[in-house]
């Protein structure tokens, strides 16, 4: 395990503490899982918040948890370290014996550990070789996608995971160079881009390598694939008033969340019902309308958090969403009422404005962009 470099700052800490603490800070016992534990920076400050939590943090990459471990050790037996892909969550519960869950946080993408490491291949501006990989136990090579995959392959993981326009040029460019000789290291692959856009391009939009490496990277880790099946598996493990929080650092993975709390937080009921029936309610209500952006302040002080989009959610009890449900109607019957001549005029009483479920900018109907 080499020595820490740089400084690591958990993006949005304090915002995810707030949003976290209702969940975690109730009596008693509660368990948190830190789905993304990289170098516990989060997962200390949750601990460290909340002296009853459990917490059960997991990594696919080895480093950064011989990292954590040494980090949290202080805890003894508050801890469960993890050497996971996320969306082997229920599994892992399973083996801990934890049926349940309080509060769930996933922090997305590559750690500062992982993206200043020499060896690693992950940034474009340190030459290493391509290897990409954040468990370096098992998977493909970013050396082994660059010189094995077809043209439209190569050309589709740069368009969809990379929104690169260049997709085309750049994957004519690589096959071009592998023919000549193995592509094998990140400056390499660099240079190849840069050569390969237009010269206008190269100069807008930062570094013209950064998307193919974002690319290369989602592909090499299937970081979509684990993410459509892990946000639902851990929505589904928390507990009535259990919240999750997600931070995405692009669109493909802010998508990919609006869409598992979408499905939670819609009613699946006739529209025109009073009352939901059983089983269609909303079962979650966001706590954040649309995606939260960081502030100036976030961004000046932590530059890797100014892509960063939080989304946050809560599990609700099934009979106060149902009560939920009618109360809104009441209240839409009473605005209707008002508009109707010689009924539910002003002074009659109700003031609908103090309707539940309305107004707080995070009522589960809320489901922003
Ligand atoms: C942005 S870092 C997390 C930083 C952490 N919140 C902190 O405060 O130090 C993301 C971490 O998630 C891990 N990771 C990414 N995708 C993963 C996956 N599918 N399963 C498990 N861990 C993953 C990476 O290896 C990395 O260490």
């Amino acid at each position: 395990m080499g020595e820490l470099r740089g400084t690591h700052v958990p993006v949005l800490l304090e915002r995810c503490l707030e949003l976290l603490a209702p969940a975690l800070g109730r009596t008693g016992r509660t368990v948190h899982v830190d789905a993304t534990l990289g170098l516990a920076g989060h997962a200390e400050a949750v601990l460290e918040a909340h002296p009853d939590t459990v917490l059960i943090g997991l990594d696919r990459d080895t480093e950064a948890l011989a990292h954590a471990r040494v980090r949290l050790a202080r805890f003894g037996d508050r801890i469960h370290l993890e050497h996971a892909v996320y969306d082997e969550l229920p599994e892992v519960l399973d083996r801990l014996g934890y049926p349940a869950i309080d509060g769930v946080l996933f922090d997305l993408g590559v750690s500062s550990l992982q993206l200043d490491a020499p060896d690693r291949g992950f940034a474009y501006a340190q030459d290493a070789p391509l290897d990409m990989r954040m468990d370096q136990t098992r998977g493909v090579t970013a050396e082994e996608v660059v010189n094995t995959y077809s043209h439209p392959d190569l050309a589709r993981v740069l368009r969809v995971y990379g929104e690169e326009k260049f997709a085309g040029r750049i994957a004519s460019a690589i096959i071009r160079e592998r023919e000549r000789a193995p592509i094998t290291s990140s400056a390499r692959l660099a240079e190849l881009v840069r050569e390969s856009i237009p010269a206008p391009a190269r100069r807008t939009g930062g570094h013209p390598a950064k998307r193919t490496f974002q690319a290369l990277r989602i592909e090499v880790n299937r970081e979509l694939a684990a993410l459509e099946t892990a946000l639902p598996a851990a929505l589904d493990k928390l507990t009535v008033g259990g919240r999750m929080v997600v931070l995405s650092y692009h669109s493909l993975e802010d998508r990919l969340t609006k869409h598992a709390l979408a499905d939670r937080v819609r009613s699946k009921g006739p529209v025109d019902l009073p009352v939901e029936l059983p089983g269609s309610g909303p079962t979650f209500r966001l706590l954040s309308r649309g995606a939260e952006l960081p502030g100036e302040a976030e961004v000046a002080a932590n530059p890797r958090a100014a892509s960063v989009r939080l989304r946050a959610a809560e599990r609700l009890d099934p009979e106060a969403a149902r009560q939920g449900r009618t109360d809104r109607e009441r209240y839409r019957r009473r605005v209707k009422a008002m508009h109707q001549p010689g009924t539910g005029s002003p002074g009659s009483g109700t003031d609908p404005r103090s309707a539940p479920g309305d107004g707080n900018g995070t009522d589960e109907e809320g489901e922003g962009t």
